[in-house]
């Protein structure tokens, strides 16, 4: 295995009625704060409310920008600089899921120099040097945006879909309370599940060597995902199903699982191409892309990996010869995400036919090859988009 470096010191805090604390740690920052949201659910559960109230009680400054979009719209982020540089913002309140506090994350690094935002999402046009600091308050457990270095915004002008990663665009706080996430709908519920899972699984696939813990910690949150997703779909209020899946979702992204394996993957570009193209929810672009990838990917040189997914995260019989397991394997995700999450589960049912595949697949893999669990070429990748048609 390779040396790495693990270094997410972003503080948390998890559970009920930790928001008593967010006064006291956003003015740690200064007293004037930006707080972006989307397009209205923390006014209609109440969060607004009382968020307001705690940064009253701290005396604190408030600016506010609202409708922050799902896939989140680069002019959303020019707004959020816009409002920082007139106003003078000292720290930013992202409250919301994966798409307000990406948008918040490249306005905080936007506000400190004169770019456009949107060359902030190519590393070699806009270094980030510098960023104000950001807070969260997690609504929507999914993209583990609240405890990582990354950022993904749209801009619909050029059909890009853009992701940039950078240690100044870690949250500085997050608050992670489970109960924010009743409101969340059955639908974005099972999107965001997908997602989760497919952050670990883009990690596990991989054939590099690495800790025999990091495998097991792995599947152990894979398992929480499969437990839990349809808990909470069923039982939106219910705290445990909530709580696995919110720290799951921290977990699956902010590096640790990592280790020391080339970081590789290979279903998020893809992704993020059809989220550009035609504005799908992320985590259901993943749920039909996930099982076609990992049908077109299966060979005798990786099936022992297959087959370790299999038993170990689905249960499924080992005593069968290794295809065969790993071909259930497959089955078992399709029957998770099809049936148990009721994701629709083609391009076809959402309107998407072939007529972009080939740009889609030219910028999946950058004009190259996308160097993931497999090494796929752009033909390689309009095949698996063919399969999800
Ligand atoms: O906008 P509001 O009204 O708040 O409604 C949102 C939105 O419509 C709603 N929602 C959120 N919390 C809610 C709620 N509804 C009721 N009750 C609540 N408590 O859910 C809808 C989707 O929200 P969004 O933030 O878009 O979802 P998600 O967290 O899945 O974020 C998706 C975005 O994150 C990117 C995706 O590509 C996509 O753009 N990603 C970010 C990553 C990162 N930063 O590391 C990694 C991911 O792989 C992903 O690419
Ligand atoms: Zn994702």
């Amino acid at each position: 295995m390779n040396n790495f470096v693990y270094n997410i010191p972003t503080k948390v805090y998890f559970g009920e009625n930790q928001l008593s604390h967010l006064g006291e740690e956003l003015s740690k920052f200064g007293t004037r704060v930006l707080m972006t949201y989307g397009g209205g659910s923390i006014k209609k559960n109440g969060l607004y409310d009382r968020i307001m109230e705690e940064m009253k009680k701290a005396g604190l400054e408030v600016f506010e920008l609202s409708g922050i979009e799902p896939n989140p719209r680069i002019d959303s982020v020019r707004k959020g600089a816009q409002i920082c540089k007139e106003h003078n913002i000292d720290v930013l309140l992202a409250v919301g899921g994966g798409s307000t506090i990406d948008a918040t994350k490249i306005m905080a690094a936007a506000a400190c120099v004169e770019h456009d935002a949107w060359d902030f999402m190519n590393e070699k046009k806009a270094p980030i040097n510098k960023a104000l600091p950001i807070v969260t308050i997690l609504t929507l457990s999914a993209t583990g945006s609240e405890m990582d270095t990354a950022a993904v915004i749209s801009n619909p002008e050029t059909d890009d879909k853009i992701g940039r990663l950078d240690p100044n665009l870690l949250p500085k706080v997050s608050f992670l309370d489970p109960s924010l996430t009743y409101s969340v709908s059955q639908y974005q519920t099972a999107c965001g599940s997908v997602d989760i899972m497919s952050h670990i699984m883009e990690v596990y696939f991989n054939m590099n060597k690495d800790l025999f813990m990091l495998d097991a910690f792995m599947e152990g949150m894979l398992k929480t995902v499969v437990k839990f997703a349809p808990v909470a779909m069923e039982t939106p209020d219910n705290y445990e199903a909530r709580a696995n899946l919110m720290w799951t979702s921290s977990w699956a992204i902010n590096g640790f699982i990592n280790g020391g394996r080339a970081k590789a993957w290979s279903c998020h570009p893809m992704e993020h191409q059809l989220s550009a193209y035609y504005d799908i929810t992320h985590g259901l672009g993943l749920a039909i892309l996930t099982p076609r990838w990992m049908e077109y990917c299966l060979d005798e040189t990786n099936v022992s990996k297959y087959v370790q997914f299999a038993v170990n995260v689905f249960g499924v019989d080992a005593n069968q010869d290794d295809m065969a397991i790993a071909k259930e394997g497959i089955q078992r995700l399709y029957d998770f995400f099809f049936k148990t999450l009721g994701l629709k589960s083609t391009l076809s049912e959402l309107g998407i036919g072939r007529e972009h595949f080939e740009d889609m697949a030219e910028k999946a893999c950058g004009g190259a090859v996308l160097k993931g669990f497999k090494p796929l070429t752009k033909e390689d990748i309009v095949k698996i988009y063919e399969m999800c048609l």
